[in-house]
């Protein structure tokens, strides 16, 4: 069975994995226990299951384990200690989500346009992330002020 060391919101995680091309979000809900990052379409569309790979967003439903392996992985339990960050305090302030099944994955999209220097209208525009609820008003007036 391969085994992996993913760096995971700041901590080393030895894992054993039945194969080498599962999925890192299989391996990040089943394995190491986060299950804040949702499945949705499980064909990286919906942005249900982003994290952040070196910073930047990636979707983990068809992303090889293999390929996560000694690259920093940010999942949304890591965005911040105290949910401290703008993104996260800009939707508690304006109570964007509906279910919130989405929201893990659109708060990881956004959180990776912020550290890629983009801002407001930037941000909406780049964000691709599917809300079925619909949130997306919401989400709108969210980011404008990032
Ligand atoms: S579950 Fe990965 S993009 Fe939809
Ligand atoms: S808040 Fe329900 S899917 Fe987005």
């Amino acid at each position: 069975m391969p085994s992996y060391t993913l760096n995971v919101n700041g901590r080393d995680h030895l894992v054993n994995v039945s194969s080498e091309s599962m999925p890192l979000l299989w391996v990040l809900r089943d394995v190491i226990g986060l299950t804040g990052t949702k499945y949705g379409c499980g064909i990286e569309v919906c942005g249900a299951c982003t994290v952040l790979m070196n910073g930047q967003p990636e979707k983990s439903c068809k992303l090889d384990v293999s390929s996560a392996a000694g690259k920093p992985i940010t999942t949304i339990e890591g965005l911040s200690p105290d949910r401290s960050h703008p993104a996260q305090q800009a939707w508690i302030a304006l109570q964007v989500p509906q279910c919130g099944y989405c929201q893990s994955g659109m708060l990881m999209s956004v959180a990776g346009a912020m550290k890629a220097g983009h801002h407001g209208s930037e941000i909406a525009s780049e964000v691709k992330n599917v809300c079925v609820c619909g949130t997306y008003q919401r989400i709108k007036q969210a980011v404008a002020g990032l």
